[in-house]
């Protein structure tokens, strides 16, 4: 009798885990509109907006993230808040501005910043006072999803795990982690960390009941030190998402190992290995990876000056045109690019990035074909300067100038070929192993000429 019921359970235990784990089909349908989108928008915004990089009215730095500026000066919460609060005013119909935006610049979806490092947290919250509808009695998590769903964009939640405001966020056990208070002396009075867990696990639960479907949760962020069960109960507060919300997908900070994409500390350290237990796609920081990271799902995202959070004294814009050649260059490598706005403390997105957004999307209005639904090139870099994307049988190729005899060679056979915006047919000549098409006297496209090749 007893082996046999012993079998009986184990047969019983195995089913409902071969029923609780996904199936890969059921894996690439929950990522496909993802995989699909290639180009979403990121939005840091919280009190350090309104700070917009300075400190008692002196600057304290013109590059890096200002959002971390309460980490930067070394300020406890209430002085930084003294200061942070009266200045984040956001004025009425910013959201929309925000996924007019997003949707103009081609995007499909926009993460934007929950809470930030900082602590403050952006919905209506009823475990804490340091949120916005305590300050300000709004919900701009409300406003901010009502908006984006308005234009048809996917929504994801940014959300910090770490936190510089919770009295029992115990920023001891990590020496990796940022604190305020890092590298200066401070009376420390025991913390119980697990009570801030609680704290996180119930916001986050507010977040994922209160505002219908959330797309992306964009977890930031873990240290090698700090990380995991250890740090958050993360194996458990993912679970709890997904009961919420099934269809989500969930970066990899949660945990900072190899097996979750993570090689050390540094932004560069991704090591293209993504276990699904610890989340769904990998994280690289403003860098696109080399050869980009086959067999994983992965999203850089960059900002466009060098701060996340909006900083007045950072100038170093790039160019509308070296953006578009980074999408272009990601979606070349199978990956996703989430491209960074920082608002300011009104709401409204700085002159420079509203510019840029738009010469993207006059870009991707013309050749959104090229990247949206493509995927990885088996070519790699092609022997002209440019990228080339695939969609089934049809290749795009990306020139970004042009040779001077005027003609690209492709390493595969090619029976027509045409510009991408216009339709024009391009001349192809078969050449072992492949193809030679002429281009146009003067490319029509300097940013990125496209050329569809069938
Ligand atoms: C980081 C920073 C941060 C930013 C994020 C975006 O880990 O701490 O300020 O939000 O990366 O990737």
């Amino acid at each position: 009798m007893k082996p046999l019921i012993l079998l009986a359970t184990a047969a019983l235990s195995f089913s409902s885990i071969a029923r609780s784990a996904e199936s890969a089909e059921e894996r690439d349908k929950r990522m496909g509109w993802w995989r699909e989108a290639r180009f979403g928008m990121f939005v840091h915004w919280g009190l350090y907006s309104g700070l917009a990089g300075s400190w008692n009215d002196r600057m304290v730095s013109d590059k890096g993230g200002l959002e971390w500026i309460q980490s930067l000066v070394g300020a406890d919460t209430y002085s930084y808040a003294a200061q942070a609060v009266p200045r984040f005013q956001p004025q009425p119909g910013f959201a929309t501005a925000w996924a007019k935006l997003a949707k103009k610049a081609g995007c499909q979806y926009v993460v934007f910043t929950t809470k930030h490092h900082e602590g403050f947290a952006l919905h209506d919250s009823k475990l804490g006072q340091y949120d916005a509808g305590d300050l300000l009695n709004r919900d701009l998590v409300r406003e901010i999803t009502e908006a984006l769903r308005a234009e048809g964009l996917k929504v994801g939640f940014y959300h910090s795990v770490i936190d510089w405001h919770h009295p029992q966020y115990d920023f001891t056990k990590s020496k990796q982690l940022p604190y305020p208070a890092n590298g200066r002396k401070v009376a420390v009075t025991p913390r119980d960390h697990g009570r801030y867990i609680d704290f996180l696990h119930g916001q986050v639960d507010e977040l994922v009941s209160n505002y219908g479907k959330v797309d992306v949760i964009w977890w930031d962020y873990s240290s090698q030190d700090f990380q995991g069960e250890a740090a958050w109960r993360a194996p458990e507060l993912m679970r709890k998402v997904r009961e919420k919300q099934p269809g989500v997908i969930m970066n990899n900070r949660l945990f900072r190992i190899p097996e979750a994409g993570f090689s050390g500390m540094g932004t560069h350290n991704v090591t293209g290995r993504m276990d699904s237990q610890y989340g769904d796609f990998v994280t690289p920081e403003q860098h696109i990876p080399e050869t980009g990271l086959p067999g994983v799902d992965w999203e850089t995202c960059m900002t466009m000056n060098t701060t996340w959070g909006y900083n007045q004294h950072d100038h170093k814009w790039k160019s509308s045109r070296e953006i578009i050649r980074n999408l272009v260059d990601i979606a070349s490598k199978g990956g996703n690019y989430l491209l960074n706005i920082g608002p300011k403390g009104d709401g409204s997105i700085p002159e420079e990035s509203v510019k840029c957004m738009s010469e993207v999307g006059r870009w991707m209005d013309a050749n959104a074909e090229s990247i949206r639904g493509t995927s990885a090139s088996p070519i790699g870099k092609p022997s002209f300067d440019g990228r080339l994307t695939r969609k089934g049988a049809v290749h795009y190729a990306h020139v970004f100038s042009r040779p001077a005899d005027g003609v690209i060679s492709l390493p595969f056979p090619v029976r027509k070929a045409s510009l991408l915006a216009g339709g024009a047919a391009l001349e192809v000549k078969a050449a072992e192993p492949g193809a030679r098409v002429t281009l146009p006297a003067g490319l029509p496209d300097a940013d990125a000429t496209v050329i569809r090749l069938e």
